[in-house]
């Protein structure tokens, strides 16, 4: 069983002033840093490239988990293992072949995660789930921060935590949109051990309390 990891996304923090909202957040318990990369052609959006987990990574120093949502995963995922990142996921939807950018990913010494959006079914994990570091299972569509938790997610991920269990795996197990004290509680019980949360941390006046209620 791994331990809780409670991985806060930047993408609610203010970019202004970036290293000292990481800061409060790893002061406030925060195992991980979840650093959500869109490209405007995965998702209709754009956030940051790796010039900006670099320079964040040498200020603070953290495990920093990419979550990459982008077409070409290989290519910026070296380049993000590059600049600084720990652990670099990619959707099993950019990839036409999931093995190669594994493979590829590994040669820059980072962990590895899989990711699969609401319109996946959690079996198409199986194949690799002895393969990569983690799995994600995103409980919202990726592309933007704030929008509600999908209500068939824990069923989603029981699945793959009875998998992951079956064959005696340490396969770390992530859910990504829409958490907060409830929806974590949901999760938790139906084995995810890696919770990311941009709006419920840090919209919060107390993100300690609110990183302690994921946990709760
Ligand atoms: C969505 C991102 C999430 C998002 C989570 O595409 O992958 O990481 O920022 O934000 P909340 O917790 O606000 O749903
Ligand atoms: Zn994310």
């Amino acid at each position: 069983m791994n331990s809780l990891a409670i991985a806060p996304s930047i993408l609610s923090a203010d970019f202004s002033r970036l290293a000292d909202d990481v800061r409060s957040v790893l002061a406030g318990g925060a195992e991980w840093v979840h650093v959500d990369v869109m490209d405007g052609h995965f998702v209709p959006n754009l956030t940051l490239g790796p010039v900006v987990l670099e320079g964040l990574a040498k200020a603070v120093p953290a495990f920093y988990d990419v979550h990459l949502m982008v077409t070409d995963p290989l290519e910026y995922g070296k380049r993000f293992a590059k600049a600084g990142a720990n652990l670099v996921s990619f959707h099993l939807e950019a990839a036409m072949d999931p093995s190669s950018v594994i493979d590829g990913l590994r040669k820059e010494n980072v962990q590895v995660g899989l990711v699969i959006n609401p319109g996946r079914a959690p079996e198409e994990l199986f194949p690799y789930l002895d393969r990569v570091d983690l799995v994600l299972v995103m409980s919202v569509w990726a592309g933007f921060g704030g929008q509600s938790f999908r209500e068939d997610t824990p069923r989603r991920v029981e699945s793959l935590a009875k998998e992951i269990a079956r064959r005696n795996l340490s396969t770390r197990l992530q859910v990504d949109g829409g958490i907060n004290a409830k929806t974590s509680r949901q999760v938790r019980d139906m084995g995810a051990d890696t919770l990311v949360a941009g709006t419920s941390v840090f919209g919060a006046s107390d993100r300690a309390a609110a990183i302690a209620a994921l946990r709760a």
